[in-house]
């Protein structure tokens, strides 16, 4: 009954799906016959690169590997399959990405057996899987962002002697019906939509990931409440462009859909991201103002303070524009956390367009930016673009900017300081074994002493001290 499900995106068919269910049962059969059992079972290891998306991309690849019988392993050399998610936001990830693979190959050398398989942003241009295609020979296979539930059929395609594949996949459809395996399942991603139509010029996403894909209403509530059944307390939707849900389907914004995820019973948080500016509805906005649920943080990436910029960016905002949302929004939810993304030594960036972007910082007075040197992706418009700004420039405005949002993270992180806060304590506090590791509405982490809140519990903590990048808490109920 299709006609049940209310959106245009196109579904991989149930019968797909449900051969990979049956291919996970036959993998599984076929790994016992090889040795291993419920005792000593194979292992599977994930390396995860990028953004939310990828993690979220990931936790349905173990899921699948679980049900082919796999269990996580904390080495690659413990594992009968390795599976690299990868990202080509900036050069950098790329990089990385490609020298992690070429270290698998010692891995294959010591064990023939394993099957290694690459995903993601990186491998769905077409160069970089030729690349992998011809230079890295021990790689049985790639699938693209399309193809990712494909990947049971890939694996019992390897671990027959089958031919080496590069799927690539062109339709993009959205799958339902992958299990996903979360590590920390009081804190949970949500991907309620693929894909990006907003074409900013350096951007490679609309290219990997293809056009704005919204998923059904009724399959995002229904994940929800598993998610909440399983013990998620601290749920983030998902999206490359996430604010913008509903478009294609045409009866649901992204309001709507968080309202009625908030009235899913439950003691959970809701959170998105990320949004465009010219996406941040005024009834978005009311939703985080009115509903108890979701958390008062909007991340909101101006990109750049410069309108010739922004232009050349494509962004199809100015920075009068955006400035009038952020008083909407700091007018409407007053004690708002808000977060940016930053592009340093975009194509033909000035001095006094730098300037206008540590302006409108200045201006909004953020809790945190993630700022990021401009790095050419081939196929992009501004990768051919005149005035490349040189690196030198470029990193030193990167450190101007980063002194500028410390001193005013600093400052913003304070307003904390004597009050109680509800936080979700998280994990053990990686610099500290005696600490643990909360979040409450702020980005920020909040460190407290470890005296028994169980991970993945809700406390309340007093702040009583912060400085730029955490929170310290003392605990006042568990
Ligand atoms: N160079 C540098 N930063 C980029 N981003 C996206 N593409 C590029 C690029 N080519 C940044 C943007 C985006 C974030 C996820 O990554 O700020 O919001
Ligand atoms: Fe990239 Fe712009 Fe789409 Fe964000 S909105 S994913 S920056 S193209």
């Amino acid at each position: 009954m299709t006609n049940e499900i209310r959106t245009a995106a196109p579904h991989v068919e149930e019968a797909v799906i449900e051969r990979q269910r049956q291919l996970c049962e036959t993998i599984e059969k076929e790994l016992m016959q090889r040795g291993f059992s419920e005792e000593n079972r194979p292992g599977y290891y994930i390396q995860t690169f990028g953004c939310q998306q990828n993690e979220a991309d990931s936790e349905r690849m173990a899921g699948l590997a679980w049900m082919m019988g796999y269990r996580p392993v904390s080495e690659p050399d413990a594992a009968q399959l390795i599976l690299v998610n990868t990202c080509a936001i900036r050069e950098h990830a790329e990089k990385k990405a490609l020298s992690i693979i070429g270290g698998y190959k010692h891995v294959k050398e010591k064990n023939p057996d394993v099957v290694i398989g690459v995903g993601g942003c990186m491998v769905t241009q077409s160069h970089r899987a030729d690349q992998l295609k011809n230079s890295y020979p021990y790689v049985n296979f790639s699938f693209d962002t399309g193809a990712l539930h494909l990947l049971p059929e890939l694996i019992y395609s390897a671990l027959t002697g089958g031919r080496r594949q590069f799927v690539s996949s062109d339709t993009y459809a959205v799958a339902e019906g992958i299990p996903s395996h979360q590590e920390k399942p009081y804190k949970a991603w949500l991907s309620i939509m693929y894909g990006c139509n907003n074409f900013c010029s350096y951007c490679i996403v609309p290219y990997v990931r293809g056009r704005e894909r919204s998923r059904a209403p009724e399959a995002i509530l229904e994940e929800a409440r598993r998610l909440i059944d399983g013990g998620a307390k601290d749920i983030t939707l998902l999206g490359q462009n996430v604010n913008s849900y509903g478009r294609d389907i045409g009866s649901i914004d992204i309001a709507g859909l968080m309202r009625q995820i908030c009235a899913l019973p439950g003691d959970f948080r809701l959170r998105f991201m990320t949004s465009h500016p010219k996406d941040a509805s005024d009834a978005l906005i009311a939703a985080m103002a009115e509903e108890e649920k979701i958390v008062p943080h909007f991340h909101l990436p101006v990109q750049s303070g410069s309108d010739e910029i922004l232009r050349r960016m494509n962004r199809k905002y100015t920075s009068g524009e955006y400035l009038s949302i952020i008083e909407k929004l700091k007018k409407s939810v007053p004690d708002v956390s808000l977060t940016s993304d930053i592009i340093v030594g975009f194509p033909g960036e000035t001095d006094a367009d730098f300037q206008a972007t540590l302006d409108i910082i200045s201006a909004v007075r953020y809790d945190a930016i993630f700022s990021f040197i401009y790095s050419p992706r081939k196929g992009t418009p501004a990768a051919t673009m005149e005035g490349q700004v040189p690196k030198e420039i470029s990193s030193r405005r990167f450190e101007q900017l980063l002194a500028l949002q410390h001193d005013i993270s600093r400052e913003r992180n304070q307003r904390f300081v004597g009050r109680t806060v509800r936080a979700l304590c998280e994990e053990v506090s990686k610099t500290d074994p005696d600490k643990m590791t909360a979040r409450a509405a702020s980005p920020r982490p909040i460190h407290f002493e470890n005296n028994g809140v169980p991970i993945g519990e809700y406390c309340d903590l007093e702040i009583v001290s912060a400085d730029t990048f955490s929170l310290y808490g003392k605990l006042i109920n568990k």
